[in-house]
């Protein structure tokens, strides 16, 4: 029986930062991972691979649109898809590999396998049984499953079957509007596919700013994709080769079929905790059925904490990472923190969407008094030298005290940008203070100063 002071279940950006931030502060750490490699879901089949797809068909989306107004002519490229399949392996497997390098580096213990935990203080991986004074479950999430739906990952896909399509579909349905949905659907409009989204709700991206809402959406619409707002999806059928999506719409009950060679189900994520035996331990649960935790991530039972996808706030591999490195600072006995009000959310889609803090939609609801700087791209010298000139940047600010409240981007980059305002909030900057800060010409991030000089006395180029 091997003895650790930590051992952290699930090797995810929550739980692979988390072992490493815990033998940098010098614990005898092991983390349990049974897929075989580590990384997770994010390295695995998520963030990282659907950005290699996302990077590759963007180029294919430049070399199609906007090479030749840039005076490179010729044949746009033809698309090879087992070799781009094959590069996005490769990013995989080399992201994938440098944690193991990391792992090595700072001399943390891969137990391989699935692990249980028969009671605290101890983690069962096949037959051994390991004793640990301190258990981090980081476990993360799995696809949430709709009912009449089943999915075969072959022709009714999840996101993990997405990434690896034998061929490019030439009708893709995507169920959901969420950012699963759209970063993928994204993905097979470039590569020709005619998509369609069906969605719930009737704005797209729930819980965004509405006025990003509705401008994402004319832009998605403009790129080919096509919507079916209000929509509640009923069932899937699939043979080897098709699918048939039947739909009601909300606003007559009225049903619907759409054909097609690919669906996606991208209709949330549910937390994952099979098989761990947490039920036996009796620890407590959410009424949404994540692991309870309290401010130090600490479960019911004592010694066993919880981070990720598996306990409360967005699903967001980010948010997972800044809780294992706070909850390793709490097992060391620092004083770990996470900011839960500076947590940015990033759309790689073209153009990005990024958005910080409040939305305008909720600080009407709290009656908070507020004001808006918002500025175009349209003002941006170099988005515009790049054909990126569609969207804008809004910055959302206290009305007496100028501190900005929240910010929401789209526009090329927004996913970098918005990290300039997450600074800002970090240190409970005022839009002013963002304003006065010089700022490269020509970059995108004018466009951020631009919408805080429009929160005071008005943008320049606008
Ligand atoms: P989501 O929760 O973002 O969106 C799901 C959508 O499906 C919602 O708009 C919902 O109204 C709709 N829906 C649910 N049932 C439906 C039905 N029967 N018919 C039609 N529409 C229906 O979930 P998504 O996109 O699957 O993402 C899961 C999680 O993964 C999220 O928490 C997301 O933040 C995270 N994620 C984040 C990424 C990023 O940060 N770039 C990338 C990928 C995932």
């Amino acid at each position: 029986m091997s003895s650790y002071d930590v051992i952290i279940i699930g090797s995810g950006p929550g739980g692979y930062v988390s072992a490493i931030r815990c033998a940098q502060l010098g614990l005898k750490t092991a983390c349990v991972e049974g897929r075989e490699t580590l990384g997770g879901t994010c390295l695995n089949v998520g963030c990282i691979p659907s950005k290699a797809l996302l990077h590759a068909t963007h180029m294919l989306h430049e070399a199609e649109h906007n090479f030749a107004d840039m005076g490179l002519k010729g044949k746009s490229p033809s698309v090879d898809w087992n070799q781009m399949l094959a590069y996005k392996q490769n990013t995989i497997d080399t992201n994938t590999k440098g944690i193991e390098f990391l792992f090595k580096k700072n001399k943390i213990d891969w137990i391989k396998g699935w692990a249980t935990i028969p009671e605290a203080g101890k983690v069962k991986v096949g037959d051994d049984i390991h004793e640990a004074k301190n258990i981090i479950i980081a476990t993360g999430s799995a696809p949430a499953s709709l009912p009449g739906v089943e999915v075969d990952e072959k022709i009714v896909v999840t996101s993990t079957g997405a990434l690896t399509l034998n061929k490019v579909p030439k009708k893709l349905v995507v169920i959901g509007a969420g950012v699963i949905g759209l970063e993928l659907g994204s993905v097979y409009a470039r590569l020709g596919s005619e998509v369609t989204v069906v969605e719930y709700l009737d704005a797209i991206t729930p819980g965004m700013d509405g006025e990003v809402q509705k401008n994402f959406m004319r832009l998605l619409k403009k790129q080919g994709i096509d919507f079916v707002m209000g929509a509640a999806v009923q069932s899937t059928e699939a043979s080897k080769t098709k699918a048939k999506v039947t739909y009601k719409l909300r606003k007559d009950d009225s049903e619907h079929t759409l054909d097609a060679d690919a669906v996606l189900v991208a209709t949330g994520r549910k937390p994952y905790y099979d098989g761990l035996g947490i039920d036996a331990l009796g620890v407590e649960m959410t009424q949404r059925g994540q692991i309870a935790v309290n401010d130090h991530w600490q479960t019911s039972v004592k010694g066993i904490y919880a981070i990720g996808d598996v306990i409360e706030g967005p699903m967001l591999a980010h948010k997972a990472e800044d809780e294992g490195m706070a909850v390793a600072e709490v097992v060391a006995g620092k004083h770990g923190h996470v900011n839960y009000g500076v947590i940015p959310g990033v759309i790689y889609t073209h153009p990005e969407v990024a958005n910080v803090g409040a939305t305008e939609e909720q600080l009407k609801e709290a009656g908070r008094a507020y004001k808006v700087g918002k500025f175009s791209f349209m003002g941006n010298a170099r988005a515009k030298a790049v054909f990126a000139g569609e969207g804008f940047v809004k910055i959302l600010a206290d009305k007496d005290t100028d501190r900005i409240l929240g910010a929401h981007i789209i526009g090329p980059a927004a996913g970098d940008l918005i990290h300039e305002v997450c600074v800002a909030m970090e240190f409970g900057a005022s839009a002013e203070d963002l304003a006065m800060t010089c700022h490269a010409h020509p970059t995108y991030s004018e466009a951020v100063r631009e919408a805080a000089l429009a929160c005071g006395d008005g943008a320049i180029h606008m």
